[in-house]
């Protein structure tokens, strides 16, 4: 299939220029007027307000967040929005039949940005689409449950969380491990000082994903491709690559270091910091590869090892390994090693305290936080922090990054936290740190606030 020629400029400005020229000459019912962003959503005006919802990103766990926010009598979703409409249908339904009334389908999501019914979004897509649907989301005054990791590259992190702070954005992220006990219970053990001095922290992730040898094909009749390659670097179509399976590809995702780095880095973050201005590395190095699966079409690494250190709040490692196994553990998980030798261990659905010798110790336990979806509308409503607030995930988010940079680069790189970038040019040169926009895509960078 042939890339399509850019055209104008794709912004969000663009956009409802076109739709107020169109709608002048009579051809179409007006989309709405430019807005400027309201600083505070008009949901502020009563608790009882219902949340109105629009979907970017049908299908997937968009979709089953979705689900998790119709739970409640307060929010109703009027909207969705893919670029494969083969995706939309089962949504469609549940959503009809929720409300019994049918919801606005749309292609372009600058379409659901535009309506001024609509208060809120959630972001669904894959990972190289989130930066242009958050950033223009906030333009629109959309607040937002942005799914994770929050971007495909580091400059897109730095962006977003500049992004929400501009445009005072109530966030939710789709880390959803911080309202769970077992995570929870685990940090406040760590944060409370029980374990002592931490000196190193674990995180890690079995790899074992095959998406197998495919070759090039038109792709199916609905889903607009091009729209769907977006801001990445034009491929053509294969089927392999496309829904799902883009996460091992380094062109849409940044592999299991930020799929599902974002998540267990973020809980040894969370663990070594007072509160959700986290704690940030100082140097990073990464080894790994793709060394394990050869005969397939996967771009991502299979093997990666990053040290971090850290200088706050005294200095300790954090060690992020992508591996093939991790005998003995969980196939995911976070550890926080005590300077006696003691070790915390958390994974998704437990956490034990283990003495020097491996031997389970009597835990303590903290209070339930409650729903993380609930979470995000009370916050909404109130204007105060969601505990997956996109600043701090920005933060583990950039984590991911480092790891990705320095593997790419094979350089040793320094994180400057004032400044949210790289300090000296080490790492600026590859594909993690920064990438060019296709045309007509373009990423306006404003830098958030500094970082301690
Ligand atoms: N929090 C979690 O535990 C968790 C779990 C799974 C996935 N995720 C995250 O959710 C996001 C989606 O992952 P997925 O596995 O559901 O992906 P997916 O490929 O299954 O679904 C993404 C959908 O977005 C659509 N899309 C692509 N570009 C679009 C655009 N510009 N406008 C509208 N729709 C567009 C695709 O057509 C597809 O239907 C990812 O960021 C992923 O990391 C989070």
């Amino acid at each position: 299939m042939a890339e399509k020629q850019p055209q104008d400029e794709f912004s969000r400005r663009a956009f409802l220029g076109k739709a107020g020229a169109v709608a002048a000459a009579g051809a179409v019912a007006p989309l709405v007027s430019a807005v400027e962003s309201p600083l505070f959503s008009r949901l502020t005006q009563s608790p009882n307000d219902k949340l109105v919802l629009g979907l970017i990103g049908c299908g997937g766990m968009g979709a089953s967040n979705m689900r998790n926010l119709m739970n409640f009598a307060d929010v109703e979703v009027a909207a969705l929005c893919d670029v494969d409409d083969s995706r939309v249908p089962n949504d469609y339904k549940d959503v009809e039949k929720k409300y019994n009334r049918a919801p606005k389908v749309y292609k372009d999501y600058r379409s659901i940005l535009d309506r001024k019914d609509i208060d809120a979004v959630i972001v669904g897509t894959p990972d190289h689409w989130h930066a242009l649907n958050f950033i223009h989301a906030c333009e629109a005054g959309k607040d937002a449950y942005q799914e994770k990791p929050l971007s495909h590259h580091l400059m897109e992190t730095v962006a977003m969380a500049g992004a929400q702070e501009k445009h005072k954005r109530v966030v939710q992220c789709g880390t959803w491990q911080r309202s769970t006990k077992e995570f929870t219970d685990a940090i406040n053990y760590v944060r409370s000082g029980k374990l002592g001095k931490v000196v190193q922290c674990r995180a890690w992730i079995t790899d074992t994903t095959r998406v197998g040898k495919q070759k090039v094909s038109d792709p199916p009749k609905g889903l607009d491709y091009d729209m769907w390659v977006g801001p990445a670097t034009f491929v053509p179509y294969q089927s392999n690559r496309c829904h799902w399976n883009w996460r091992w590809f380094m062109n849409f995702g940044g592999g299991l270091t930020t799929d599902w780095g974002v998540h267990m880095m973020d809980i040894a973050l969370l663990g070594m910091s007072k509160d959700q201005e986290l704690v940030m590395p100082h140097m990073v190095s990464t080894y790994g590869g793709q060394w394990a699966i050869l005969d397939d079409d996967r771009t991502a690494p299979d093997v990666t090892e990053s040290i971090f250190l850290f200088k706050e709040p005294h200095e300790w490692t954090l060690h992020w390994s992508v591996g093939r196994d991790h005998p003995g553990k969980p196939g995911h998980g976070t550890e926080f090693i005590g300077a006696d030798g003691r070790t915390v261990r958390v994974w998704r659905g437990g956490w034990l305290i283990l003495d020097p010798e491996g031997k389970e110790m009597p835990k303590e336990e903290s209070p339930a936080l409650g729903d993380h979806w609930r979470n995000f509308v009370d916050c909404v409503k109130t204007r105060e922090k969601p505990r997956a607030d996109l600043r701090s995930v920005a933060q583990t988010t950039v984590l991911c990054h480092l790891s990705n940079i320095a593997l790419q680069s094979g350089q040793q790189i320094e994180w400057d936290n004032k400044k949210w970038d790289l300090a000296g040019n080490a790492g600026k040169n590859v594909e993690a740190y920064n990438r060019p926009y296709r045309k007509p895509y373009k990423l306006t960078v404003t830098k958030p606030s500094a970082g301690r």
